[in-house]
């Protein structure tokens, strides 16, 4: 049950005599069997090598004592005159000894001249930079959808003729029960599939999806987001949604063969508050596809070093679950270290971006991925050049007609009947809000109606606008910037004329200054740093 991606990779690389491979894969076994069909089929012998067994011919159980040490066993491959693969499981912990990275440097000469390929298969990527160049990458894939249907189906005929268990399944039964398997290694699946069948006596996809959840979630990358929002619960950003809706069947069969590509990704920009996020988590509901997210401020958080394995592990799950949408929400929060140069792990920052961005060009998987954004000061320019995603979109304040459509959904998922409110006052009252704020002043007006035990009336809506001051007041400058920026570089989420800035009477705009509420707007419209498209030729982030 050999994945035909990587295997293939590996071949191919064996073939045209790449020294050193690094397989990344939590699947031992599965690259093991993979190894051994290669070796078979190019006729080479094939060595394993372990930190408690030492090298021994693949078939036999321990090689000699002397091998066990990580020197020796470079010496012995370098030494050996067969045309052979040497596998060496989990090695990397010894590549940050000095004396191994020089030794496999002098190996990768010796292997080029020979038959003899040197494989490291280790569950995370940890390669030092003297050996980058001469390491070649594989990432093992997870498991396609047909060695998980393979899998189950092995399964299901081991269960043939047991009492009290229910293993029968329609071919949409099993289509399903399929991807909601995806995202699992081959070991993971057997056991979430083993304990339907003991809990539920079959396989039960809601008891597959929940242990997906958990284990993906495991990750700490990524999470399986279950979003409950519907494009209905989006007001205004009418040209976005339209985008959107245009591109509803755009996954299935009959686009292929319209001729069509699938669409790649959106970024969405634009000012606190607007729905962003909600328009990112109401596209996989719109679409019927499943919903992970990227956080990618814990992609940073671990260990420097770890990012990268984190960056490559959430590209494969993703992959994996695919035709998916992958939200990487607030991008900026974690790729800010590209730029500043007061971060201390800016390389790494930076490494891992460029395989983000290269992922982000060149991937194939149906994965749409959705980013939003409202800190343009912070966004890599690489990020915004053509080729990375379809569209950017620029969200706005919310026009008058968006702000009643608006209000007349939050009302509305408060149970209230819109058409009982003058919303159209409400919303001229309310200029220069964003939906988040309107939202807020719902529920501020809701508190007063009910400390009062009367039920909600148009007046409390409108009090509570007039009591709050909206973001767009005490950042006029920032927008102004904001606006400036995207005017060449996104297009409007929304097809009304952006709104004009509510201007503050002077003594209120004293008293914010003095409560040190002001956010200050200088730098905006500065040129320089992220917000310059730096040319064609800076692929690499700069640090
Ligand atoms: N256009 C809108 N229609 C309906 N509700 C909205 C809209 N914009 C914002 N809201 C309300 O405000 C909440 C916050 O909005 P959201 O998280 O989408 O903002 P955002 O643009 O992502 O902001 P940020 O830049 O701060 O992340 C939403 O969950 C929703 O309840
Ligand atoms: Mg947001």
């Amino acid at each position: 049950m050999a994945n035909a991606g990587a295997t293939r990779e590996i071949e191919i690389l064996v073939r045209a005599r790449y020294p050193i491979l690094y397989v990344v894969s939590w699947e031992e076994s599965r690259v093991e069997s993979a190894l051994i069909e290669i070796a078979n089929s190019r006729r080479k012998r094939l060595y394993m090598w372990t930190a408690t067994s030492g090298l021994y011919l693949q078939g036999a159980r321990t090689g000699d004592n002397d091998s066990r040490q990580p020197l020796v066993v470079l010496d012995r491959i370098m030494q050996s005159q067969e045309q052979a693969l040497f596998v060496l499981k989990d090695f990397h912990p010894y590549l940050g000894d000095d004396q191994v990275v020089r030794k496999l440097r002098d190996l990768v000469y010796a292997l080029k001249l020979t038959l003899k390929t040197l494989i490291l298969v280790s569950p995370i990527l940890e390669l030092p930079p003297e050996l980058e160049k001469e390491v070649t990458v594989v990432d093992y894939e997870l498991p396609s959808y047909g060695d998980l249907g393979a899998l189950l189906d092995r399964i299901r005929s081991s269960m043939e003729g047991k009492q009290g268990v229910d293993a029968e399944l329609t071919p949409e039964e099993r289509d399903r029960v399929i991807r909601a398997s995806q995202g699992l290694t081959l070991m993971e699946a057997e056991n979430v599939l083993a304990r339907s069948l003991v809990e539920a006596r079959r396989f039960d996809v809601d008891i597959i999806v929940s242990e997906k959840r958990q284990i993906i979630r495991k990750s700490q990358v990524l999470d399986y987001y279950h979003a409950s929002e519907e494009v209905g619960s989006v007001g205004g950003l009418d040209v976005l949604k339209d985008w959107l809706a245009k591109r509803t069947h755009a996954f299935g069969d009959r686009a292929r063969q319209f001729g069509l590509p699938e669409p790649k990704g959106l970024l969405l920009l634009g000012v606190q508050g607007c729905g962003k996020s909600l328009t990112a988590k109401s596209v996989a509901n719109l679409w019927r596809l499943p919903l992970l997210r990227l956080d990618v401020g814990r992609i940073f958080a671990g260990l420097v070093g770890k990012s990268e394995e984190n960056m490559r592990k959430a590209i494969r799950i993703a992959e994996s679950v695919a035709p998916c949408v992958l939200w990487v929400d607030e991008i900026e929060k974690g790729l800010s270290g590209t730029e500043s140069s007061g971060a201390s792990d800016a390389g790494t920052t930076a490494r891992v971006f460029g395989t983000f961005l290269t992922w982000l060009q060149e991937k194939t998987a149906p994965v749409f991925v959705i980013a939003t954004a409202n800190d343009i000061s912070q966004l890599p320019p690489e990020l915004l050049r053509k080729g990375r995603f379809d569209d950017i979109f620029f969200v706005d304040l919310p026009t008058l007609d968006e702000r009643v459509e608006i209000l007349r959904i939050h009302l509305s998922m408060r149970g209230r009947d819109a058409s009982l409110y003058d919303v159209q006052r409400i919303a001229e009252g309310c200029a220069g809000f964003s939906g988040a704020e309107i939202e807020q002043a719902v529920v501020a007006g809701m508190y007063d109606a009910f400390d009062r035990e009367e039920e909600l009336a148009t007046e409390d809506i409108l009090r509570a606008c007039e009591e709050s001051i909206p973001l767009s007041a005490t950042a006029s400058g920032r927008i102004a910037g904001l606006r400036a920026w995207a005017r060449l570089r996104a297009r409007r989420a929304s097809s009304g004329d952006p709104v004009e800035l509510p201007q503050l009477p002077d003594e209120l705009t004293d008293l914010i200054r003095l409560a040190g509420m002001w956010v200050e707007d200088e730098g905006m419209l500065d040129d320089g740093g992220a917000t310059s498209d730096c040319g064609p030729s800076d692929e690499a982030p700069h640090d």
